[in-house]
Protein backbone atom coordinates (compact mmCIF):
# COMPACT_ATOMS: atom_id res chain seq x y z
CA UNK A 1 0.00 0.00 0.00
CA UNK A 2 1.44 3.49 -1.14
CA UNK A 3 1.86 6.72 1.69
CA UNK A 4 -1.22 8.06 0.22
CA UNK A 5 -3.48 5.11 0.58
CA UNK A 6 -2.67 4.75 4.14
CA UNK A 7 -3.16 8.15 4.50
CA UNK A 8 -6.48 7.46 2.80
CA UNK A 9 -7.74 5.09 4.88
CA UNK A 10 -6.86 6.77 8.20
CA UNK A 11 -8.83 10.01 7.07
CA UNK A 12 -11.78 7.88 6.12
CA UNK A 13 -11.65 5.84 9.17
CA UNK A 14 -11.41 8.37 11.29
CA UNK A 15 -13.95 10.02 9.04
CA UNK A 16 -16.21 6.64 9.61
CA UNK A 17 -15.83 6.83 13.74
CA UNK A 18 -16.76 10.32 14.34
CA UNK A 19 -20.02 9.98 12.10
CA UNK A 20 -20.46 6.32 14.00
CA UNK A 21 -20.08 7.93 17.24
CA UNK A 22 -22.95 10.68 16.30
CA UNK A 23 -25.18 7.50 15.12
CA UNK A 24 -24.69 5.62 18.32
CA UNK A 25 -25.53 8.49 20.45
CA UNK A 26 -28.62 9.30 17.90
CA UNK A 27 -29.71 5.81 18.02
CA UNK A 28 -29.57 5.98 22.33
CA UNK A 29 -31.70 8.59 21.87
CA UNK A 30 -34.03 6.95 19.63
CA UNK A 31 -33.92 4.02 21.40
CA UNK A 32 -37.26 3.42 22.39
CA UNK A 33 -39.25 4.95 19.30
CA UNK A 34 -40.08 3.04 16.24
CA UNK A 35 -38.08 0.64 14.29
CA UNK A 36 -38.08 2.92 10.99
CA UNK A 37 -36.05 5.11 12.98
CA UNK A 38 -32.97 2.81 13.88
CA UNK A 39 -33.00 1.31 9.89
CA UNK A 40 -32.86 5.02 8.68
CA UNK A 41 -30.33 5.71 11.18
CA UNK A 42 -27.86 3.12 10.20
CA UNK A 43 -28.70 4.16 6.13
CA UNK A 44 -27.96 8.27 7.30
CA UNK A 45 -24.08 7.04 9.37
CA UNK A 46 -23.40 5.21 5.97
CA UNK A 47 -24.03 7.64 3.47
CA UNK A 48 -22.72 10.69 6.70
CA UNK A 49 -19.23 8.49 6.63
CA UNK A 50 -19.17 8.19 3.01
CA UNK A 51 -19.55 11.71 2.62
CA UNK A 52 -17.69 12.90 5.35
CA UNK A 53 -14.68 10.95 4.17
CA UNK A 54 -15.11 12.28 0.75
CA UNK A 55 -14.95 15.67 2.10
CA UNK A 56 -12.17 15.02 3.99
CA UNK A 57 -10.04 13.40 1.58
CA UNK A 58 -10.74 16.34 -1.33
CA UNK A 59 -9.67 18.49 1.51
CA UNK A 60 -6.60 16.81 1.52
CA UNK A 61 -6.41 17.11 -2.58
CA UNK A 62 -6.06 13.47 -3.07
CA UNK A 63 -9.63 14.08 -5.51
CA UNK A 64 -10.44 17.16 -7.46
CA UNK A 65 -13.49 19.34 -7.17
CA UNK A 66 -15.34 18.01 -9.56
CA UNK A 67 -14.34 14.13 -8.57
CA UNK A 68 -15.99 15.10 -5.42
CA UNK A 69 -18.85 16.52 -6.97
CA UNK A 70 -19.69 13.44 -8.82
CA UNK A 71 -18.73 11.21 -5.82
CA UNK A 72 -21.07 13.58 -3.47
CA UNK A 73 -24.14 13.21 -5.87
CA UNK A 74 -24.13 9.49 -6.34
CA UNK A 75 -23.73 9.37 -3.09
CA UNK A 76 -26.88 11.50 -1.86
CA UNK A 77 -29.22 9.43 -4.56
CA UNK A 78 -27.71 5.64 -3.21
CA UNK A 79 -28.65 7.34 0.31
CA UNK A 80 -32.30 8.51 -0.76
CA UNK A 81 -32.80 5.42 -2.54
CA UNK A 82 -31.11 3.20 0.77
CA UNK A 83 -33.46 5.01 3.02
CA UNK A 84 -36.88 4.46 1.39
CA UNK A 85 -36.05 1.09 1.39
CA UNK A 86 -35.04 1.36 5.15
CA UNK A 87 -38.64 3.35 5.58
CA UNK A 88 -40.71 0.27 3.36
CA UNK A 89 -38.55 -2.59 5.53
CA UNK A 90 -38.94 -0.83 8.74
CA UNK A 91 -42.45 -0.67 8.13
CA UNK A 92 -43.16 -4.35 6.95
CA UNK A 93 -41.04 -5.30 10.55
CA UNK A 94 -43.76 -3.07 12.06
CA UNK A 95 -46.81 -4.61 10.37
CA UNK A 96 -45.59 -7.89 11.62
CA UNK A 97 -44.93 -6.72 15.00
CA UNK A 98 -48.21 -5.38 14.73
CA UNK A 99 -49.72 -8.63 13.96
CA UNK A 100 -47.98 -10.41 16.65
CA UNK A 101 -49.42 -7.87 19.12
CA UNK A 102 -52.68 -8.69 17.97
CA UNK A 103 -52.52 -11.75 18.40
CA UNK A 104 -51.30 -11.93 21.69
CA UNK A 105 -54.16 -9.39 22.55
CA UNK A 106 -56.04 -12.52 21.17
CA UNK A 107 -54.52 -14.72 23.26
CA UNK A 108 -55.62 -12.89 26.65
CA UNK A 109 -59.09 -12.45 25.48
CA UNK A 110 -60.00 -15.72 23.67
CA UNK A 111 -56.71 -17.99 25.46
CA UNK A 112 -55.81 -19.30 21.61
CA UNK A 113 -53.48 -17.78 18.93
CA UNK A 114 -51.98 -19.48 15.91
CA UNK A 115 -48.59 -19.47 14.87
CA UNK A 116 -48.31 -16.75 11.84
CA UNK A 117 -45.28 -18.35 9.85
CA UNK A 118 -44.68 -14.33 8.07
CA UNK A 119 -41.58 -12.37 9.24
CA UNK A 120 -38.35 -12.01 10.44
CA UNK A 121 -36.93 -15.30 12.11
CA UNK A 122 -36.62 -13.90 15.32
CA UNK A 123 -40.52 -12.81 15.11
CA UNK A 124 -41.86 -15.90 14.00
CA UNK A 125 -40.10 -17.69 16.71
CA UNK A 126 -41.51 -14.91 18.92
CA UNK A 127 -45.05 -16.47 17.29
CA UNK A 128 -44.51 -20.24 17.62
CA UNK A 129 -43.46 -19.24 21.77
CA UNK A 130 -46.80 -17.19 21.96
CA UNK A 131 -48.75 -20.55 20.41
CA UNK A 132 -47.00 -22.50 22.24
CA UNK A 133 -48.01 -21.04 25.19
CA UNK A 134 -51.81 -20.70 24.14
CA UNK A 135 -51.65 -24.60 23.97
CA UNK A 136 -50.75 -24.95 27.07
CA UNK A 137 -53.14 -21.99 28.09
CA UNK A 138 -55.64 -23.98 26.88
CA UNK A 139 -55.08 -26.86 28.39
CA UNK A 140 -54.70 -25.53 31.81
CA UNK A 141 -58.30 -23.94 31.65
CA UNK A 142 -59.62 -27.60 30.50
CA UNK A 143 -58.13 -28.70 33.47
CA UNK A 144 -59.51 -26.24 35.74
CA UNK A 145 -63.08 -26.24 34.33
CA UNK A 146 -62.74 -29.79 35.57
CA UNK A 147 -61.63 -29.53 38.45
CA UNK A 148 -64.11 -26.56 39.48
CA UNK A 149 -66.88 -28.74 37.90
CA UNK A 150 -65.80 -32.00 40.38
CA UNK A 151 -65.38 -29.16 43.08
CA UNK A 152 -69.37 -28.05 42.69
CA UNK A 153 -69.88 -31.72 42.19
CA UNK A 154 -68.28 -32.42 45.25
CA UNK A 155 -69.92 -29.69 47.24
CA UNK A 156 -73.99 -31.17 45.88
CA UNK A 157 -72.90 -34.94 46.52
CA UNK A 158 -70.87 -34.22 49.90
CA UNK A 159 -73.87 -32.23 50.88
CA UNK A 160 -76.77 -34.78 50.03
CA UNK A 161 -74.55 -37.73 51.13
CA UNK A 162 -74.51 -36.09 54.64
CA UNK A 163 -78.46 -35.24 54.43
CA UNK A 164 -79.60 -38.06 53.70
CA UNK A 165 -78.20 -40.34 56.29
CA UNK A 166 -78.72 -37.36 58.65
CA UNK A 167 -82.61 -37.50 58.07
CA UNK A 168 -82.76 -41.78 58.61
CA UNK A 169 -81.23 -41.15 61.83
CA UNK A 170 -83.71 -37.84 62.76
CA UNK A 171 -86.42 -40.30 61.96
CA UNK A 172 -84.80 -43.31 63.87
CA UNK A 173 -84.03 -41.17 66.84
CA UNK A 174 -87.34 -39.84 66.74
CA UNK A 175 -88.80 -43.19 66.80
CA UNK A 176 -86.48 -44.41 69.76
CA UNK A 177 -87.98 -41.29 71.64
CA UNK A 178 -91.34 -42.20 70.94
CA UNK A 179 -91.14 -45.38 72.10
CA UNK A 180 -92.24 -46.77 68.48
CA UNK A 181 -89.27 -47.98 67.08
CA UNK A 182 -90.46 -52.02 66.28
CA UNK A 183 -86.73 -52.80 66.42
CA UNK A 184 -84.80 -50.80 68.79
CA UNK A 185 -81.66 -52.67 68.46
CA UNK A 186 -81.61 -52.67 64.84
CA UNK A 187 -82.12 -48.62 64.64
CA UNK A 188 -78.88 -48.19 66.97
CA UNK A 189 -76.80 -50.94 65.10
CA UNK A 190 -77.87 -48.97 61.77
CA UNK A 191 -77.18 -45.79 63.70
CA UNK A 192 -73.80 -46.87 64.53
CA UNK A 193 -73.02 -48.12 61.29
CA UNK A 194 -74.63 -44.53 59.82
CA UNK A 195 -72.36 -42.39 61.98
CA UNK A 196 -69.26 -44.86 60.69
CA UNK A 197 -69.72 -43.75 57.58
CA UNK A 198 -70.17 -40.16 58.08
CA UNK A 199 -66.90 -39.64 60.08
CA UNK A 200 -65.15 -41.49 57.76
CA UNK A 201 -66.41 -39.32 54.89
CA UNK A 202 -65.15 -36.43 57.17
CA UNK A 203 -61.45 -37.50 57.38
CA UNK A 204 -61.56 -38.26 53.55
CA UNK A 205 -62.43 -35.21 52.85
CA UNK A 206 -59.69 -33.36 55.48
CA UNK A 207 -57.05 -35.87 53.99
CA UNK A 208 -57.94 -34.82 50.36
CA UNK A 209 -58.08 -31.20 51.25
CA UNK A 210 -54.26 -31.50 52.62
CA UNK A 211 -53.66 -33.25 49.31
CA UNK A 212 -54.45 -30.25 47.24
CA UNK A 213 -53.33 -27.80 49.88
CA UNK A 214 -49.73 -29.58 49.08
CA UNK A 215 -49.34 -30.56 53.12
CA UNK A 216 -49.35 -33.92 53.33
CA UNK A 217 -47.05 -35.18 55.47
CA UNK A 218 -44.81 -37.86 54.28
CA UNK A 219 -42.91 -39.97 56.28
CA UNK A 220 -41.06 -42.62 53.63
CA UNK A 221 -39.12 -45.44 55.05
CA UNK A 222 -38.67 -48.89 53.67
CA UNK A 223 -40.99 -51.49 53.77
CA UNK A 224 -41.36 -55.25 52.67
CA UNK A 225 -43.29 -55.07 49.99
CA UNK A 226 -44.70 -59.12 51.46
CA UNK A 227 -45.72 -57.14 54.65
CA UNK A 228 -47.54 -54.94 52.67
CA UNK A 229 -49.44 -57.25 50.43
CA UNK A 230 -50.36 -59.45 53.70
CA UNK A 231 -51.68 -56.53 56.00
CA UNK A 232 -53.47 -55.14 53.00
CA UNK A 233 -55.01 -59.04 52.52
CA UNK A 234 -56.13 -59.41 56.33
CA UNK A 235 -57.61 -55.76 56.74
CA UNK A 236 -60.15 -56.35 53.72
CA UNK A 237 -60.76 -60.25 54.32
CA UNK A 238 -63.93 -59.16 56.27
CA UNK A 239 -65.54 -57.38 53.82
CA UNK A 240 -64.72 -59.83 51.37
CA UNK A 241 -66.19 -62.13 52.94
CA UNK A 242 -69.44 -60.38 53.56
CA UNK A 243 -69.38 -60.08 49.54
CA UNK A 244 -68.13 -63.76 49.58
CA UNK A 245 -65.15 -62.88 47.06
CA UNK A 246 -62.06 -64.50 47.04
CA UNK A 247 -59.28 -62.14 48.48
CA UNK A 248 -55.72 -63.29 47.37
CA UNK A 249 -52.12 -62.04 46.71
CA UNK A 250 -48.60 -62.41 46.41
CA UNK A 251 -45.42 -60.13 46.42
CA UNK A 252 -41.68 -60.97 45.76
CA UNK A 253 -40.06 -61.88 48.59
CA UNK A 254 -37.39 -59.27 49.39
CA UNK A 255 -38.48 -56.19 47.14
CA UNK A 256 -38.65 -53.28 49.17
CA UNK A 257 -40.23 -49.88 48.58
CA UNK A 258 -39.63 -46.36 50.01
CA UNK A 259 -42.66 -44.98 51.00
CA UNK A 260 -44.70 -43.83 54.10
CA UNK A 261 -46.53 -46.78 55.44
CA UNK A 262 -50.04 -45.24 56.89
CA UNK A 263 -50.24 -43.33 53.08
CA UNK A 264 -49.28 -46.74 51.06
CA UNK A 265 -51.44 -48.84 53.52
CA UNK A 266 -54.62 -46.43 52.90
CA UNK A 267 -53.52 -46.53 48.89
CA UNK A 268 -53.97 -50.61 49.07
CA UNK A 269 -56.83 -50.26 51.49
CA UNK A 270 -58.70 -47.92 48.95
CA UNK A 271 -57.85 -50.10 45.74
CA UNK A 272 -58.93 -53.17 47.83
CA UNK A 273 -62.30 -52.47 49.03
CA UNK A 274 -63.23 -51.14 45.69
CA UNK A 275 -62.28 -54.18 44.07
CA UNK A 276 -64.26 -56.28 46.36
CA UNK A 277 -67.21 -54.36 46.14
CA UNK A 278 -67.42 -54.47 42.75
CA UNK A 279 -66.39 -57.86 41.98
CA UNK A 280 -69.56 -60.65 42.23
CA UNK A 281 -69.70 -63.16 44.69
CA UNK A 282 -67.43 -65.51 44.08
CA UNK A 283 -65.27 -63.49 42.08
CA UNK A 284 -61.56 -63.28 42.96
CA UNK A 285 -59.80 -60.22 43.76
CA UNK A 286 -56.39 -60.47 43.50
CA UNK A 287 -52.92 -57.89 45.19
CA UNK A 288 -49.41 -58.34 43.12
CA UNK A 289 -46.56 -57.03 44.72
CA UNK A 290 -43.13 -56.89 42.47
CA UNK A 291 -39.97 -55.17 41.49
CA UNK A 292 -40.18 -53.31 37.69
CA UNK A 293 -37.04 -51.68 35.79
CA UNK A 294 -37.56 -47.96 37.34
CA UNK A 295 -39.33 -49.38 40.86
CA UNK A 296 -42.01 -50.85 42.23
CA UNK A 297 -45.67 -52.26 41.33
CA UNK A 298 -48.34 -52.62 43.03
CA UNK A 299 -51.62 -54.08 41.44
CA UNK A 300 -55.04 -55.01 42.46
CA UNK A 301 -57.19 -56.85 39.67
CA UNK A 302 -60.74 -57.64 40.23
CA UNK A 303 -63.81 -58.98 37.88
CA UNK A 304 -65.73 -56.01 37.74
CA UNK A 305 -66.65 -56.60 34.60
CA UNK A 306 -64.19 -53.83 32.82
CA UNK A 307 -64.50 -49.90 32.83
CA UNK A 308 -65.84 -47.95 29.82
CA UNK A 309 -63.48 -45.25 28.31
CA UNK A 310 -65.50 -42.60 30.07
CA UNK A 311 -65.82 -44.34 33.29
CA UNK A 312 -61.58 -45.01 32.81
CA UNK A 313 -61.26 -41.04 32.04
CA UNK A 314 -63.28 -40.09 35.32
CA UNK A 315 -62.70 -42.56 37.88
CA UNK A 316 -60.21 -40.70 39.95
CA UNK A 317 -61.83 -37.77 39.95
CA UNK A 318 -63.15 -36.18 43.04
CA UNK A 319 -66.58 -37.25 44.17
CA UNK A 320 -66.98 -39.26 41.06
CA UNK A 321 -69.13 -42.20 41.27
CA UNK A 322 -70.43 -44.64 38.72
CA UNK A 323 -74.01 -45.07 38.33
CA UNK A 324 -74.17 -48.31 39.89
CA UNK A 325 -72.77 -47.02 43.29
CA UNK A 326 -75.14 -44.02 42.60
CA UNK A 327 -78.13 -45.86 43.11
CA UNK A 328 -77.59 -48.74 46.12
CA UNK A 329 -79.55 -51.89 45.62
CA UNK A 330 -81.22 -52.96 48.50
CA UNK A 331 -78.47 -55.36 50.73
CA UNK A 332 -77.23 -56.64 53.71
CA UNK A 333 -76.62 -53.82 56.20
CA UNK A 334 -72.97 -54.13 56.11
CA UNK A 335 -72.68 -54.68 52.65
CA UNK A 336 -74.93 -51.13 51.32
CA UNK A 337 -72.41 -49.60 54.08
CA UNK A 338 -69.38 -50.68 51.97
CA UNK A 339 -71.15 -50.34 48.29
CA UNK A 340 -71.82 -46.17 49.58
CA UNK A 341 -68.72 -44.51 48.99
CA UNK A 342 -68.87 -40.47 48.39
CA UNK A 343 -66.38 -40.81 45.34
CA UNK A 344 -63.39 -39.87 47.43
CA UNK A 345 -60.97 -42.59 47.76
CA UNK A 346 -59.85 -42.90 44.14
CA UNK A 347 -58.69 -39.23 44.33
CA UNK A 348 -57.30 -39.83 47.49
CA UNK A 349 -54.61 -42.80 46.02
CA UNK A 350 -53.76 -40.41 43.61
CA UNK A 351 -53.20 -37.79 45.75
CA UNK A 352 -51.24 -39.97 47.72
CA UNK A 353 -49.07 -41.77 44.96
CA UNK A 354 -48.22 -38.61 43.68
CA UNK A 355 -47.06 -37.10 46.91
CA UNK A 356 -44.82 -40.05 46.38
CA UNK A 357 -43.96 -39.10 42.50
CA UNK A 358 -45.53 -41.79 41.88
CA UNK A 359 -48.23 -42.83 38.91
CA UNK A 360 -51.59 -44.91 39.40
CA UNK A 361 -53.40 -46.20 36.27
CA UNK A 362 -56.24 -48.68 35.20
CA UNK A 363 -57.05 -51.10 32.39
CA UNK A 364 -59.01 -53.41 31.45
CA UNK A 365 -58.44 -56.75 32.06
CA UNK A 366 -59.68 -60.03 30.09
CA UNK A 367 -60.99 -63.72 31.26
CA UNK A 368 -62.64 -62.77 33.53
CA UNK A 369 -63.39 -59.47 32.49
CA UNK A 370 -62.38 -56.90 35.11
CA UNK A 371 -59.79 -54.20 35.50
CA UNK A 372 -56.45 -53.56 36.91
CA UNK A 373 -55.51 -50.68 39.21
CA UNK A 374 -51.70 -50.15 38.97
CA UNK A 375 -49.69 -48.53 41.15
CA UNK A 376 -46.10 -47.57 40.08
CA UNK A 377 -43.59 -46.04 42.64
CA UNK A 378 -40.04 -44.82 42.17
CA UNK A 379 -37.57 -47.24 43.59
N1 LIG B 1 -62.21 -51.74 41.19
C1 LIG B 1 -63.18 -51.08 40.58
N2 LIG B 1 -63.93 -51.69 39.66
C2 LIG B 1 -64.92 -51.02 39.03
N3 LIG B 1 -65.23 -49.75 39.23
C3 LIG B 1 -64.52 -49.09 40.14
C4 LIG B 1 -63.46 -49.71 40.86
N4 LIG B 1 -62.92 -48.81 41.68
C5 LIG B 1 -63.63 -47.68 41.51
N5 LIG B 1 -64.59 -47.84 40.59
C6 LIG B 1 -65.54 -46.80 40.15
O1 LIG B 1 -64.96 -45.55 40.43
C7 LIG B 1 -65.82 -44.80 41.29
C8 LIG B 1 -64.97 -43.96 42.21
O2 LIG B 1 -64.25 -44.76 43.12
P1 LIG B 1 -63.81 -44.15 44.50
O3 LIG B 1 -63.08 -45.18 45.26
O4 LIG B 1 -63.12 -42.87 44.22
O5 LIG B 1 -65.17 -43.81 45.19
P2 LIG B 1 -66.19 -44.75 45.93
O6 LIG B 1 -65.59 -46.10 46.09
O7 LIG B 1 -67.48 -44.66 45.21
O8 LIG B 1 -66.33 -44.01 47.32
P3 LIG B 1 -65.26 -43.97 48.54
O9 LIG B 1 -64.05 -44.68 48.05
O10 LIG B 1 -65.06 -42.51 48.78
O11 LIG B 1 -65.90 -44.65 49.67
C9 LIG B 1 -66.65 -45.82 41.98
O12 LIG B 1 -67.90 -45.27 42.38
C10 LIG B 1 -66.82 -46.88 40.91
O13 LIG B 1 -67.88 -46.54 40.04
MG1 LIG C 1 -63.61 -46.28 46.94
Amino acid sequence: MTDDQVQIVLVAAGCAVGVGAVGLLAAWLVRHRSIRWQLGLIVVVSIGSVLAGVVAVSRLMFISHHDWEVVSLVAAVAGVVALVVALALGAAISRWSETLRQGARTLDLHGSYVADPRGPSELQALSEELARTSERLAESRLREARLESSRRELVSWVSHDLRTPLAGMRAMTEALEDGMAADPERYHRQIRVEVDRMARMVDDLFELSRIHAGVLAINPEPLALVDLVSEAIAGADPVARAFSVQLGGSAEDGVEVVADPAGLSRVLTNLVMNAVRHTPADGTVEILGRAVPDGVELSVRDECGGLSPEEMDRVFDVAWRGAAARTPQPEPAQQSEAQHGAGLGLAIVKGIVEAHRGVVEVENVGGPAGCRFRVLLPG
